[in-house]
């Protein structure tokens, strides 16, 4: 460890992960320049876009606005980590199937978000959707087919429960 930088331990999409960081890094940074898990978007770096969603211990959060000294200890999830065996999360296939992809830029941050949600909350209302996904913004799609699509998603991983 050189001076300003400090060694994090984190469990990342299920492996443990150790890197050092600087202590000015976000979490962002580390993941997309350290890691190179650029599936995680960089829009405004400010906390307003909702592109840089991951999920930290449960919950979305705006990888920009985390220190990456945060992450340690912490449990984190990027879209690279929901495909399972090769086979896309239901909520990749139903964006998919609906039609909520176009530029496709806000889509893994959509997705992170709607995740956060599904998991805490599997069958969420039109209202609790938009709700989750209202710090996430699209430039493309107007929002009606990504809220399909978490719709579309819920209904599929309950009919998978069964
Ligand atoms: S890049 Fe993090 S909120 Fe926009
Ligand atoms: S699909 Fe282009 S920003 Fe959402």
């Amino acid at each position: 460890m050189g001076d300003g930088r400090i060694r994090i331990k984190f469990e990342l999409n299920g492996s443990e992960r150790q890197i050092d960081v600087d202590l000015s890094d976000s979490l962002l940074d580390v993941l997309r320049d350290d890691l190179g898990l650029t599936g995680t978007k960089r829009g405004c770096d400010r906390g307003l876009c909702g592109a840089c969603t991951v999920i930290m211990n449960g919950k979305a959060v705006n990888s920009c606005q985390i220190p990456a000294m945060r992450a340690n200890g912490k449990n984190i999830l990027t879209i690279e980590g929901l495909a399972v065996d090769g086979k896309p999360h239901p909520l990749q296939e139903a964006f998919v199937d609906e039609g909520a992809v176009q530029c496709g830029f806000c889509t893994p941050g959509m997705i992170m978000s709607a995740k956060a949600l599904l998991d805490q909350n599997p069958d969420p209302s039109d209202e609790e959707i938009k709700v989750a996904l209202s710090g996430n913004i699209c430039r493309c799609t107007g929002y009606v087919n990504i809220e399909k699509a978490v719709r579309k998603a819920a209904d599929d991983i309950k009919s998978l429960d069964l």
